[in-house]
């Protein structure tokens, strides 16, 4: 569906709350948990974006319980691991990277089963030897075009073996599926990588009380993990995206007047690396720590300040794994700001849902803002004041289309969105949110 914006007309000075989308990657790894142990476990305001449907269409084909009640729980209820069926149907990621890649881990270490892993025409096109060539090491088999590299890829389960592993990319996905791996291994399974991506996955399972340990050295994290260990089920409770609330951050400072407060929003410095970015472009952004917890995380409320200028400013390369989400809204951002801005290191942005660098630039041309892509890095000029009317194609891509949503506001005409509706991949109710925020 295609979707006409612009800025609205209201230039009342309020501070409104919005309730961003629940987060992302916390529901994928409470659905795989969950599914995992054997009892009932309830997720508490769960995202129900089209990713996380996809990790829970993957566990039903499993033969696991998932009864989903509305926004407000998720209940799982499982025989645990060792009871996984053999799935009639291939387990279909959809759009989903994250399912992709972390349910590999599971899946290779399932023995006597077999799977077929199956995705949508973006997911299809992302690399997995990532995780691939590190599960083989430890005995998995699995084969798929380009020797295992797309989907769809076929995975017969195996007894896997404990082992150390060194990753060349500070990437989440691929700790999590090698760590989920070496539950089911005896012995010690290590990861070492380049630091700064989310540890959603080790504060899980040190919360279940599993014999894993990590440290890390100037520009390495290091973690030990000894299986096997068979996760609990439990209840938890999901805070808010900082992904989701990013777009949010910007559009409030970017507001003449007034501003915008979001509470619950999950506090890990391995996420909210934006903040920070947005507290050296502007004086408008406050965080304040939550007494309650979330989930196994702690939470805080978000309140942006429209009004004040923003400067230009440049993002190093051991950033990006805290704001790799991020680089597309913050590109919106560093258009308006004054003064220029390079955000350095940005070579995994061309393998996400879509070449985000390359759309990210695509989007900037659209609304007139002067930037260059120079080899991984991307420069903005800043000081844009007007823009341009643009019809923008976000090729599926959800944080793309919530950018371009964002950019409009900022013009006097209309503007339009292709295929408007992917942002359902991680936050369904973008729009009804944006509608609530009615001024300029
Ligand atoms: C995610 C990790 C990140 C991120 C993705 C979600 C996760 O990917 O981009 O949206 O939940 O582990 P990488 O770990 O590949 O950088």
């Amino acid at each position: 569906m295609k979707r006409t914006l612009q800025a609205p007309t209201n230039s009342s000075p309020r501070t409104i709350s919005i309730h961003c989308g629940r987060d992302k990657s916390l529901t994928h790894r409470a659905i795989m948990f969950a599914s995992l142990s054997e009892g009932r476990s309830q997720i508490l305001h769960p995202l129900l974006g089209a990713d996380c449907l996809s990790s829970i269409s993957c566990f039903e084909a499993l033969g696991v319980k998932i009864l989903v009640h509305g926004e407000e729980r998720v209940e799982v209820e499982s025989k645990g691991f060792t009871q996984f069926q053999q799935p009639t149907v291939p387990l279909d990621c959809g759009n989903s990277g994250t399912t992709a890649r972390l349910i590999l881990g599971i899946l290779a270490a399932q023995k006597g089963l077999t799977f077929q892993l199956i995705g949508d025409e973006s997911l299809s096109k992302r690399p997995m030897k990532r995780v691939v060539i590190p599960l083989r090491k430890m005995g998995a088999k699995i084969s798929g075009p380009d020797d295992g590299n797309f989907l769809p890829l076929t995975i017969e389960g195996q007894d896997l073996k404990a082992m150390k592993h060194l990753v060349d990319k500070a990437s989440a996905q691929v700790k999590s599926c090698l760590l989920l791996a070496g539950m089911f291994a005896e012995g010690q399974t290590s990861v070492t990588l380049p630091k700064g991506s989310r540890d959603h996955t080790e504060r899980v399972l040190q919360k279940m009380g599993a014999n894993l340990s990590s440290f890390v050295t100037v520009d390495e994290e290091h973690i030990d993990l000894t299986g096997p260990f068979k996760t609990k089920a439990m209840d938890v409770s999901i805070p808010v995206d900082p992904s989701s609330a990013a777009f949010f951050a910007v559009l409030g400072l970017l507001l003449t007047q007034g501003g915008i407060a979001m509470p619950d929003v999950l506090d890990n410095p391995t996420r909210t690396g934006f903040m920070k970015v947005l507290g050296r472009m502007s004086q408008g952004l406050t965080f304040t720590k939550a007494a309650s917890q979330s989930f196994v995380e702690p939470v805080g409320l978000l309140i942006v300040k429209g009004g004040l200028e923003l400067t230009g400013t440049d993002i190093e390369e051991d950033e990006v794994p805290s704001l790799v989400d991020e680089i597309p809204i913050l590109s919106v951002a560093a258009a308006f700001a004054k003064g220029p801005s390079l955000f350095r290191g940005l070579s995994e942005l061309r393998v996400k849902e879509s070449d985000r660098l390359l759309l990210t630039a695509a989007l900037l041309e659209a609304a007139g803002a002067e930037h260059e892509i120079r080899g991984d890095d991307l420069w903005i000029a800043g000081g844009l004041k007007e823009v341009k009317p643009f019809t923008f194609d976000p090729e599926g891509d959800h944080r793309l289309a919530m950018s371009a949503a964002i950019l409009a506001r900022r013009s006097k005409k209309p503007c339009c969105i292709l295929d408007s509706e992917c942002v359902r991949v991680s936050f369904p109710n973008f729009y009804e949110a944006l509608d609530t925020v009615d001024q300029f």
